[in-house]
């Protein structure tokens, strides 16, 4: 079993390299090689079989080419640039998450045996009007590039699977938090700050009010869920192989008493409340009300309560004190 994780150097590709390198089996078979490529060299991991990482541009085709070889069996292709990037950089978007996107597709068309490719998509193809709750055949309405950049791989996806260019199978993640390291310039990059830093004892401003909602998965489950969709069986799929992945809606309060919950009351005080209009503007927009129906029953599951997602954190990811 060979598999390639295109964006393998960013937070989810290292994730699930890690992830691959501890089960050491995907598809019911032995991991005889993993790749991890990415814009820059991604870190290396340890892993009981072989770890290559390269240096790949996916917006080229050359590029793309090289490192998808015949013997690949599995390709996650995780790499995008993010919401606020694709929305400040229109030209950037488009070249990355929807010229690379048909880079992988072409290249996976060319190859004498069909790969199986997980395409991360995003719940940013939803949004204008369309009712709640949104269910995976409701019609993708995006109101951002980066949303309407991934309806379309969605469809690419669907149309190369259906001509049996590909083996292709969709995921349109939640929010993931609590997402580690530093604050990001995504719109949502609090929703992980005001648990990330107050468990880390630092001040965290919270620019929205309590009851505002919103809909999440921790990492470990998003990687979960992304191994269990590569090995989905294609009949499984039916005639549109891109669906929700699930995640949990909840309000600011509920991520916060259940923070207090894990790591008792000290955290919260450390929680600014600091109305930012600009932020409020765009997070306002979002939808929170999915039925990810078709995900829950091929398996994908979301977490048990937002205090899994605090304590996934502080299991997986907080910096020793
Ligand atoms: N994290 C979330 O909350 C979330 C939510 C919805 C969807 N997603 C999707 O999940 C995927 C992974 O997200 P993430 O949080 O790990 O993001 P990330 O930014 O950490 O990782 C994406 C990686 O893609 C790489 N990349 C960008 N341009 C590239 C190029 N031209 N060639 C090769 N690599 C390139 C980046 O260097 C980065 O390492 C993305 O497709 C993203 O759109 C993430």
């Amino acid at each position: 079993m060979n598999i390639l994780i295109l964006g393998g150097g960013g937070f989810i590709g290292q994730k699930l390299a890690r992830k691959l390198a501890e089960t050491g089996t995907l598809r019911g078979k032995a991991i005889d090689r993993l790749v991890l490529a990415d814009i820059a060299a991604p870190a290396p991991i340890d892993a009981p079989f072989p770890v290559e990482t390269r240096t790949t541009d996916i917006t080229d085709r050359a590029s793309v080419d090289a490192v998808i070889d015949p013997q690949t069996d599995v390709i996650f292709h995780l790499a995008a640039v993010v919401s606020s990037h694709a929305e400040a950089e229109f030209d950037t978007g488009m070249a990355v998450n929807l010229t690379g996107v048909l880079n992988v597709l072409d290249r996976c068309r060319a190859l004498p045996a069909t790969p199986v490719l997980v395409f991360t998509s995003s719940l940013a193809v939803f949004g204008g009007e369309v009712p709640d709750p949104i269910e995976d055949w409701t019609i993708p309405n995006p109101q951002t590039s980066y949303g309407t950049q991934k309806a379309i791989g969605e469809l690419l996806v669907n149309d190369y699977s259906r001509r049996g260019f590909v083996d292709g199978r969709g995921f349109r993640l939640p929010t993931i938090a609590v997402r580690p390291g530093k604050p990001n310039r995504a719109a949502s990059s609090f929703m992980s700050s005001i648990i990330r830093e107050p468990l880390n004892g630092v001040e965290a401003v919270c620019p929205v009010d309590p009851d505002f909602k919103h809909y999440y998965l921790s990492p470990r489950r998003c990687v979960e869920n992304l191994i269990r969709g590569a090995e989905i069986a294609a009949e499984d799929l039916g005639m549109n192989r891109c669906m929700s992945m699930p995640g949990q809606t909840l309000s600011i309060r509920q991520m916060i008493d259940a923070m207090t919950a894990v790591a008792g009351p000290e955290p919260a005080k450390l929680i600014r409340w600091e109305e930012q209009p600009e932020i409020g503007a765009i997070v306002s927009g979002w939808r929170y009300d999915y039925n990810p129906a078709k995900a829950l029953a091929l398996g994908l599951i979301a977490d048990d309560g937002f205090e899994e997602n605090v304590r996934f954190y502080i299991k997986d990811d907080m910096p020793a004190a």
